[in-house]
């Protein structure tokens, strides 16, 4: 018996890190999950965790995909109790400064395509099945919701946005879904870049991470995999909606004092 035993959830960005780990603990939970991701990976998925997951390759910045998704949890199961949206990608943290303006527009078109417009046809699409199972949604933000120097301008404003749809939609939907996010802070994992920037693929950890931060650990991507389950079950998190769980080792409460109270030359005493 797991906490999400009989539920339906569509997860994006599904194929590595943060979501791959997300949908091994949803189904470990009970949860049969669509798995969408523009990337061929998350074909391999029911290899490993079985025909509880589906996985459908798809551009979630589009409106046919996330139709496309929404279409096959249908067929498949008959419902849907959870949307996470949880794809994104990265301007690998290039000042404002260092993008020349003629790229700006082509740039800005396709970061926000993923991580804010993405969630919102994402849950645009699943929305009567949301109200009809008086499910819920999760977005992914990150550290950059609310704090600078997690992105560049375009990666923090896009970020930001997440709060924005979190807080908005918690308050449109209601009573009938609830809709929060998680906030992580680092995680060893590799975002895409912006193509049109000429961007490839970064690591998201960058050198000297570890030491900046209080609990003084760069965890696993399925780290997140707690508060994801929490904010998925109803039983768990049922007075929660427009909140963004912050989940960043301590980074965003750190002043100019070393890093924790107890971090003594780079090490916990
Ligand atoms: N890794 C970190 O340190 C960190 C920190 C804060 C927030 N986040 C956020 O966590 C989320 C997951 O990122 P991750 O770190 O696991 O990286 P990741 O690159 O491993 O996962 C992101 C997934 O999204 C997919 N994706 C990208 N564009 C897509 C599109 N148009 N359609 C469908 N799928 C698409 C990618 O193929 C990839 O599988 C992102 O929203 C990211 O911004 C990550």
């Amino acid at each position: 018996m797991g906490v999400l035993d009989g539920k339906v959830v569509v997860l994006t960005g599904a194929g590595s890190g943060i979501g791959r780990a997300v949908v091994g603990e949803y189904v470990t939970q009970g949860a049969r999950v669509v798995a969408v991701d523009v990337s061929e990976q998350v074909r391999t998925l029911p290899d490993e965790l079985g025909d509880a997951v589906l996985p459908v390759v798809a551009d979630v910045s589009t409106w046919e995909g996330n139709q496309a998704a929404a279409a096959a949890a249908r067929d498949a199961w008959g419902r849907i109790d959870v949307f996470v949206g949880n794809a994104g990608i990265t301007d690998g943290a290039r000042a404002l400064e260092q993008i020349d303006g003629a790229q700006l527009p082509g740039a800005f078109t396709e970061l926000f395509g993923v991580n804010v417009l993405a969630p919102m046809l994402g849950v645009r699409a699943v929305l009567d099945d949301l109200i009809a199972s008086q499910g819920c949604v999760i977005l992914t933000g990150s550290f950059a919701s609310a704090n600078a120097a997690g992105g560049g301008a375009l990666y923090t404003a896009s970020k930001h946005a997440v709060l924005g749809l979190v807080r908005q939609l918690a308050y449109e939907l209601a009573p009938d879904v609830r809709v929060n996010g998680v906030a992580p802070g680092v995680a060893p994992t590799r975002l895409r870049g912006t193509a049109s920037l000429g961007q490839g693929a970064t690591d998201s950890v960058l050198e000297g991470t570890r030491d900046m931060l209080p609990l003084q650990h760069v965890a696993g991507a399925d780290a997140y995999n707690g508060v994801f389950t929490l904010l998925a079950s109803s039983e768990l998190s049922g007075v929660m909606t427009g909140s963004l769980v912050v989940a960043d080792s301590g980074l965003g409460i750190r002043g100019v004092n070393r890093p924790g109270g107890r971090v003594v030359s780079g090490s916990a005493a």
